[in-house]
């Protein structure tokens, strides 16, 4: 029976006011288990909801040119909100506006949920609930399940991410104080996960605090994160720029049991591509990568004032030789040791200060404060840097100045891809620098006609672990200076100008 009525939402699905709405109280196979499964009349009455809520939600789609295939409930949701206000027209009808689960499960890297109602944490079992005496919800247990994490098609990484649970509980069937509010909050929740790759500084921006911010913006920090897989150094680690998106504190859903109470609740984040923000795929003009990096200057000021009023203090003496340095612009350098490392760096720093740079050699480590990389790199004009997470600074520079990636061999494709496109989206006069052969430490560890050397590609191709081992953890660079220099001098002139 079950399986009968599957299918006719299967046939409905094709018709065409689902094609536009798919997700709305879209059932999920575990609902199957619900006692009252064998009720076709109640599956009826949820395909009528559904038609009638995707009703609600179809003309707002003819206003905005949303990406074809995709509906941006959240956005629907906020654009019913706007356009009621706007023109005072009737209320939406509470029992689907003000009610619901909805899933997009669209995108390739991320699902992300929408909760409305009285919404209630349940951390112990990790499930948010929401309970409700709307007959249409309640006769059917619904559930979703969600890992709140932006990395959809890795497999294996997300089997580390704790899923959580969403789903609907008969208020009628609410006895003693269960699962009464212990705290009442009167914003809205945005769940996510800073498990998975959080610890390496690209992750932590790409997965995390990008999608963080186009998820969370439109909230103007009147919004509260409940993390899953929550680390308290990263809590101290991106304290600044978190409190530009939320004025409250955290929750750590593992750890905090009791029952926090919401009357929206977002579960997962969007995602929009390698470190940056599809301007095509926001409502609002404001939420772009710049105004991203607008945050992280804002972010990092407060912390930065303190530590230039102590550097004042302590190089007073100095202050002669810094004005005199100050005229020159600087370049900075990212520098590694061990893999991907630059041999002849000393020799590099001494060619950029000869063109007439003054250098800034950074080897930041996960202690590192970022409001002291933020300092330096923000105030360079020039950041050079081998391939690795460390390019993620590449967000510190001031659009329009000069970001030089060395490319080792047979990491073009990544180079390009995680930065080199992402800094153009950002304004920067982005320069990939491509070793030669001769350049690669591989170059004297293999044959001239070894396809390691001759066709990288054709060892990339094969997998991740090719690429890894071969090119990523055991090759360094010896940059060839004379070919380098031109370089330099490029960017020194385009850094006066
Ligand atoms: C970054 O540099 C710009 C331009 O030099 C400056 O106005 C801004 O205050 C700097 N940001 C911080 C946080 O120091």
């Amino acid at each position: 029976m079950v399986r009968q009525s599957r299918k006719k939402i299967e046939q409905i699905k094709e018709d065409e006011p689902m094609k536009v709405c798919p997700y709305v109280f879209r059932l999920n196979k575990s609902s199957g288990n619900s006692k009252k499964r064998s009720k076709p009349k109640i599956i009826y009455l949820l395909l009528f909801s559904l038609i009638s809520s995707c009703f609600v939600f179809a003309p707002h789609l003819f206003y905005f040119p949303y990406p074809s295939a995709l509906c941006l409930i959240d956005s629907s949701i906020k654009e019913i909100e706007d356009q009621v206000s706007q023109t005072n027209t009737e209320p939406p009808k509470p029992s689907i506006i003000e009610e619901s689960i909805l899933c997009d499960r669209a995108g390739y890297r991320s699902d992300i949920c929408f909760m409305k109602g009285d919404i209630r944490t349940h951390s112990p079992s990790s499930s948010i609930f929401l309970f409700t005496s709307n007959d249409i919800i309640t006769d059917h247990v619904m559930q979703e399940q969600i890992k709140p994490y932006t990395r959809k098609w890795e497999t294996s990484i997300m089997e580390t991410i704790r899923e959580v649970k969403l789903v609907t509980k008969d208020v009628k069937k609410l006895f003693g104080d269960k699962h009464s509010c212990q705290v009442i909050h009167e914003v809205p929740a945005v769940l996510f996960s800073t498990g998975g790759y959080t610890g390496n500084l690209y992750h932590e921006f790409n997965d995390g605090l990008i999608p963080l911010y186009i998820t969370s913006k439109r909230f103007n920090k009147k919004v509260i994160f409940v993390i899953s897989e929550y680390h308290k150094w990263w809590e101290m680690k991106y304290g600044d720029v978190l409190s530009q998106l939320s004025d409250y504190p955290l929750i750590d859903f593992t750890k905090d049991k009791r029952t926090h109470c919401f009357k929206e609740a977002i579960v997962g984040l969007r995602i929009h591509g390698e470190l940056s923000v599809d301007p095509s795929l926001v409502q609002d003009d404001t939420t772009t990568i710049n105004e991203f990096r607008n945050l992280l200057d804002r972010a990092y000021r407060p912390r930065i004032n303190r530590l230039e009023s102590t550097e004042e203090h302590r190089f007073h003496s100095k202050a002669a030789k810094r004005r005199r340095m100050a005229n020159r612009p600087k370049l900075v350098l990212f520098s590694r040791t061990g893999s991907r490392a630059i041999t002849n760096e000393d020799l590099m720093v001494k060619l950029a200060q000869r063109i007439g740079f003054q250098v800034e050699v950074l080897r930041p480590d996960r202690k590192t404060e970022l409001a002291k990389i933020y300092k330096v790199v923000n105030s360079s004009h020039v950041m050079v840097g081998v391939h690795g997470a460390a390019m993620t600074h590449f967000l510190f520079m001031k659009p329009g100045s000069v970001f030089i990636q060395i490319i080792p061999l047979g990491t073009d494709w990544a180079a390009e891809t995680y930065y080199g496109e992402p800094a153009k989206k950002l304004g920067l006069d982005y320069i990939g620098y491509k070793i030669l052969q001769r350049e690669s430490s591989l170059y004297d560890k293999y044959d001239k006609n070894d396809p390691v050397l001759r066709d990288p590609n054709s060892i990339t191709q094969k997998g991740w672990q090719f690429t890894k081992g071969i090119y990523l953890t055991n090759q360094q660079v010896r940059l060839d200076l004379r070919r380098f220099k031109k370089i330099l001098i490029d960017a020194y002139s385009k850094s006066i100008s």
